[in-house]
C-alpha cells in the first residue's frame, strides 16, 4: 500500500516500497547519493548500481566540515547542476544532503530514501535542512523542499529498538500536539505492536507525516504556527548538547514531559492530560528523568536558536491534541520548571 501527499505545495511524501517508488521518481541523468556506513552495513541493496559518498554516522559528524568533505568530492567526482542529488538514509544523512544540495553550486535538485523512523516522521520531512555549529543543533542551514521523500516503513526492521523508540517520541509530539486520535492509537498499541505491526506503523507513520505536512503547508519558514513542532526541543536540544546519554528522541520525551508539566503549573493543561502523556512515554519505555542539573539546562536553553533576546516561544500542551505557542522569558521557564521540580 502506498500513501502520498504534499508539503508546501512541492515536495511529494510516499509511504510505501522504496523499489516501487524510486525508479519513477528519480530523473533520467547523472544520481549522487548520500549515504552513510549503517546503510552500507544493513541496506546495502539501496546502493546497488549507485555512485555514492559515504559519510560517518553520529550527531558528532553533522558539521561544517563534513559539508565540506562532501562538497569537495562533488568537485573531484564532477558533480554539477544537471545531477540530482539523493540523500538515503536517517535524518543526519538527509539533514546533510538537504543542504549540501541547496548550496552547492547555488543548488542541486534533491530527494531522500529516509530509513529510520525519526527521519521518516519528522527530519526529511519539510524542508529544513542544516548542521550543527560548535554542538548547537541546526545552527546553520535552510529551508528547501526535497522534490520527494520515500518513507519506506519496511526499511525500518534493521533499526535498534533503541533507534526506532526515539523516532516515537516525535509520533508521540506530533498526536500531543495536533492529532488526539493518533495519541488514542497509540495508547491503545504497545510498543511491541508498533514494532511488529507494519501495517499499524505505516498508518501511524502517515498520520504523523499528515500533521507536520499540514503546519508546514501553513507557516513553511517557521515565523508561526511551525514552531509547535518544537514541542519538547528547546529542552531536548540542551539535553543533547550537554549530556550523551540520551538520543534525540529520548531528549525530546523528557522535554515533553518538562513542557507539559510548565503547562499544568500555568493551568492552561489538565492533570489527567498531563498524566496520559506521562503514561504514554512511560509505556513505551523512556526514561523520563532529567539526565543533567537543572541550571544547565536552563543556562543552555538560553543559547538555543530559537530564543528571541531572553524570550522564548515555548510550546505548551493544552490538551490532547492541541497546544498554544506561548512568548514567555527563560526566567519564568526557569521559575516553572523550579516550582516543578523539573
Ligand atoms: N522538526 C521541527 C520542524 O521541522 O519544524
Amino acid at each position: 500500500m502506498t500513501y502520498t501527499l504534499k508539503v508546501a505545495e512541492r515536495s511529494d511524501i510516499h509511504i510505501g516500497r522504496t523499489e516501487e517508488l524510486l525508479p519513477s521518481l528519480l530523473p533520467d541523468g547523472r544520481i549522487i547519493v548520500i549515504t552513510d556506513t549503517n546503510i552500507d552495513r544493513y541496506q546495502h541493496p539501496l546502493l546497488k548500481d549507485r555512485e555514492y559518498i559515504m559519510i560517518g554516522t553520529g550527531e558528532s559528524i553533522k558539521t561544517l566540515h563534513t559539508v565540506e568533505m562532501i562538497y569537495r568530492r562533488f568537485v573531484e567526482l564532477g558533480i554539477d547542476r544537471e545531477c540530482f542529488v539523493l540523500g538515503i538514509g536517517g535524518g543526519i544523512v538527509t539533514d546533510i544532503t538537504g543542504f549540501v544540495a541547496s548550496t552547492y553550486m547555488r543548488g542541486l535538485r534533491f530527494g531522500f530514501v529516509s530509513t529510520t523512523l525519526l527521519g521518516q516522521v519528522d527530519a526529511s520531512v519539510g524542508g529544513k535542512n542544516g548542521v550543527n555549529l560548535d554542538g548547537y543543533k541546526n545552527m546553520v542551514g535552510t529551508f528547501n523542499q526535497p522534490q520527494f521523500v520515500i518513507c519506506d516503513p519496511t526499511l525500518l526492521g534493521t533499526l535498534p529498538e533503541r533507534e526506532f523508540r526515539s523516532g516515537l517520541a516525535e509520533i508521540v509530539k506530533a498526536g500531543v500536539i495536533a492529532d488526539r486520535s493518533l495519541f488514542e492509537r497509540l495508547e491503545n498499541n504497545s510498543f511491541e505492536a508498533l514494532l511488529s505491526d507494519h501495517k499499524l506503523l505505516g498508518e501511524v507513520i502517515l498520520a504523523a507525516i499528515k500533521v507536520k505536512a499540514e503546519i508546514v503547508g501553513r507557516d513553511e519558514r517557521e515565523s508561526g504556527e511551525r514552531r509547535k513542532l518544537n514541542l519538547g526541543h528547546t529542552f531536548a536540544h540542551a539535553i543533547e548538547k550537554l549530556s550523551s546519554r540520551m538520543n534525540h528522541g529520548e531528549a525530546v520525551a523528557v522535554g515533553t514531559i518538562l513542557a507539559a508539566r510548565i503547562a499544568l503549573r500555568l493551568g492552561v493543561l489538565a492533570t489527567s492530560d498531563a498524566e496520559r502523556i506521562e503514561r504514554m512515554l512511560s509505556s513505551l519505555g523512556f526514561s523520563l528523568t532529567l539526565p543533567i542539573e537543572l541550571e544547565q539546562l536552563v543556562t543552555a536553553i538560553s543559547k538555543d536558536k530559537k530564543s528571541d533576546g531572553n524570550a522564548l516561544h515555548f510550546v505548551l500542551p493544552t490538551g490532547i491534541g492541541s497546544c498554544e505557542i506561548r512568548k514567555m522569558t527563560i526566567d519564568q521557564i526557569t521559575q516553572l520548571c523550579l516550582a516543578e521540580k523539573c
